[in-house]
């Protein structure tokens, strides 16, 4: 197997000019605060220059926060970017108000103004935040970070050492600036936005110091825009334990794993790899690429049994499938999708008028669900209510499908409820059916996590009635 090291061409000179936005004064007494500002990561490796981003704290992505498994979790964010935003918790199961969808759950939120987060955290797992407003843009700049909620005392699988890999995609120019078109027609109508550097918390050749014989527990999070990753362990044993902060009720050797937009796996793994050598999280592409470096010292090499489940979460359960509430979303359109138009703003469009309208994309023959002036729920359910939906893709192009605030089963072939997650991957011309219990009462994003494509026609909402 060939492996290659991604180097970025050749240097450019000039350094890239940050944009000098004033702080925002802070008193000792306010809560803990996120604050979104632009700031300079060094995505490339010195001496490129470094990349002016927007970031959680002006990093991206953001260092994140870590909490445990039952506590609240309160944060002011403080808007110092030159435009409106919000903060979507991705994946945590909390109140409508707080799942920071601007213009549905919540009023974006003003440049110089601020808006208070407070939640519990019912779930353990590997969870990440974002901003959701104009996310193609905001979360492609650099608004991502992880959420760590951590299984409570005494519940923690047992390792020797704990890496969050947070896997990103940027579409750089030479001189280290991002290329900002967020809303490219082309992008927005194939794949997605794919960029030209790929990272792992933020840094192109991300290494990790490890030991021979240690057990390991990698999150990993695809924040990427549209980047599907097709990853692979070597030079260690592994074992998926959860999907999408869910935990596996039986841990699964890991031999590829897929990880669509937005998806995350936790993943325990034993270093098998000599002392000198380095083990190594690869991402398939035309050839292996190594995402992320252990360089591994010496240690004890003592062969370890299979890694126990995880708890599992307290997730509300499934009424019986065969009573359940059947819904269908069909996805249409894209590139050579043949799809020849669709509603938008109350109208039939054709393709060549929805695309001058920037859609490229429908659910149910409509593309503007979430439009201001016309917002409509796909559907109305009532809470508790166990809902079978199945996601027809008649495009060309996978869609990495998420619903806000519920964890759902993706049914398998035979009608047996699979895994638990939040995200789930349809590829082109496939059906996926999930199955899920309405919770809490609000109105529930369903789009595709390729964020191009959720601007562009690909987002709707649930509403669960009060
Ligand atoms: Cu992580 Cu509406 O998304
Ligand atoms: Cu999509």
């Amino acid at each position: 197997m060939t492996l290659t090291r991604r180097r970025f061409g050749a240097l450019l000179a000039a350094s890239a000019a940050l944009p000098a936005l004033p702080r925002l004064a802070r008193a000792a007494t306010d809560p803990i605060m996120i604050e979104a500002r632009p700031g300079p990561a060094q995505l490339l490796p010195p001496p490129y220059p470094a990349t002016p981003v927007w970031g959680y704290d002006g990093t991206a992505p953001g260092a994140g926060i870590r909490m445990m498994q039952g506590t609240r979790l309160e944060r002011r964010l403080l808007n110092a970017l030159p435009e409106p935003t919000s903060i979507h918790w991705h994946g945590v199961r909390l109140p409508n108000g707080m799942d920071g969808v601007a213009g549905v759950t919540q009023a974006p939120v003003a440049p110089g103004d601020s808006f208070d987060y407070a939640f519990d955290l019912p779930d353990a797992g590997t969870y990440w935040y974002h901003a959701h407003r104009s996310s193609a843009a905001q979360v492609g700049r650099g608004l991502h970070a992880p959420l760590i909620v951590e299984e409570r005392e005494g519940l923690r699988p047992d390792v020797d050492d704990e890496i969050v890999a947070m896997l990103g995609d940027w579409r750089l120019n030479r001189d280290g600036t991002q290329v900002l078109d967020f809303d490219a027609p082309h992008d927005a109508s194939h794949g997605g936005r794919h960029g030209n550097v790929v990272t792992t918390n933020g840094q192109v050749e991300a290494s990790h110091p490890v030991r021979r014989g240690d057990r390991l527990r990698l999150r990993l999070i695809n924040a990427s825009n549209a980047r599907i990753f097709e990853l692979a362990l070597q030079g260690m044993n592994g074992w998926v334990v959860a999907l999408d902060g869910m935990p596996l009720p039986t841990p699964r050797p890991l031999e590829t794993l897929v990880l669509a937009p937005a998806q995350r796996a936790d993943v325990i793994a034993d270093v098998t790899a000599e002392a000198g050598e380095e083990a190594l999280l690869i991402r398939h592409e035309r050839e292996p690429v190594v995402q992320m470096a252990f360089p591994v010292r010496a240690g004890t090499a003592a062969v370890r049994l299979a890694p126990a489940p995880l708890p599992p979460n307290p997730v509300p359960a499934l009424g019986a499938l065969a009573d359940a509430r059947p819904l269908r979303l069909v996805m249409e359109g894209g590139a050579m999708g043949r799809m020849d138009g669709a509603r938008v703003g109350g109208q039939r469009a054709g393709f060549r008028e929805m695309a001058d309208a920037g859609f490229y994309w429908a659910f149910n023959g409509r593309a503007d669900w979430t439009a201001a002036d016309a917002m409509a729920p796909l559907a109305e359910l009532a809470a508790g209510e166990t809902v079978r939906l199945a996601i027809e893709n008649r495009s060309n192009w996978p869609h990495s499908m998420h619903l806000h605030g519920m964890h759902f089963h993706e049914i398998g072939a035979s009608g047996t409820l699979g895994d638990l997650r939040d995200t789930t991957l349809v590829a082109g011309g496939a059906t996926v059916e999930i199955a899920f219990a309405a919770a809490a009462a609000g109105d529930w994003m369903l789009h595709c996590h390729m964020l191009s494509h959720a601007a562009s026609g690909m987002m709707a909402f649930l509403r669960v009635a009060a």
